[in-house]
């Protein structure tokens, strides 16, 4: 049985005190509820404050976005080792914003997923199709190889640490979220190519979420689907209400 896993990406909102408010909140209102792994994913300013706050407790804490390389010249990069220090368990790889505003390539997010993993971190490797790439028929073709490439050369057995995010940019801050069944459809084909190439039991033990406009009204939806296990959550994570709503779908 694969335990959900619901993280919120933060994105580059709240600073060090609005980050500290947030969790605290959501920390006395989720108690000691234990159905859902929850993760943070603060910007990089917020992490270690973040991390005072959750130490000794289940919930993890993650970042947006590492630098493949543990240190040297590379100006406002961050490495593996520096987050690992402050206690990140997670870090979300490869999200669209990167890829699009960033210039993020396949490649770099492979040498990112493999570089997170050396360090002890597990990734969060996101992948999705634009409206185009959808309406041309590309959607099936494209996360394969969006996982494939991802994955490329990672040791077979660190892969059930890796959970990939399945997120349709035309979903992303739009509130048009995809819906259950064509979710769990493309989620499918990402399991599929993991199976490919590592075999069943390594693709059967990988969490994948589903991510894009993920609200308190349609998390249920998306987590009744059997190959669906967690959502990775932007602006409704922002909010402790909403968020606890999230992660406790099932009550
Ligand atoms: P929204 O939930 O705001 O659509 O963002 C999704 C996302 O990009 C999470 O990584």
């Amino acid at each position: 049985m694969r335990k959900p896993i619901i993280a919120g990406n933060w994105k580059m909102y709240k600073t060090v005190s609005e980050a500290e408010e947030l969790v605290k909140a959501v920390v006395a209102k989720l108690g000691d509820y234990d159905e859902v792994e929850v993760v943070f994913c603060p910007p990089f300013t917020a992490l270690a404050a973040v991390k005072q706050l959750i130490k000794g407790t289940r919930f993890g804490l993650g970042a947006q976005n590492l630098y493949w390389k543990n240190e040297g010249a590379y100006t406002g990069e961050i490495s593996p080792l520096m987050l690992k220090e402050i206690g990140c368990d997670y870090c979300v790889i490869g999200h669209s914003e990167r890829r699009q505003y960033f210039g993020e390539t396949d490649a770099d997010v492979n040498q990112k997923v493999k570089a997170a993993l050396d360090a002890g971190i597990k990734p969060i490797i996101c992948v999705g199709e634009s409206l185009e790439q959808r309406e041309s028929g590309q959607t099936e073709s494209l996360v394969r190889m969006q996982t494939e490439k991802a994955l490329e050369g990672v040791e077979p057995s660190l892969v059930p640490q890796i959970v990939i995010a399945y997120e349709p940019i035309w979903a992303i801050g739009t509130g048009k979220s995809s819906d259950g069944p064509d979710a769990n459809r493309v989620i499918g084909w990402i399991r599929d190519t993991v199976r490919a190439r590592y075999g069943h039991e390594t693709a059967q033990a990988m969490r994948i979420q589903y991510g894009g406009s993920v609200k308190p009204d349609n998390i249920k939806e998306f987590m009744d689907q059997p190959e669906i296990d967690g959502a990775l959550v932007g602006g409704a994570s922002l909010d402790p209400e909403s968020f606890v709503k999230i992660v406790r779908y099932n009550q």
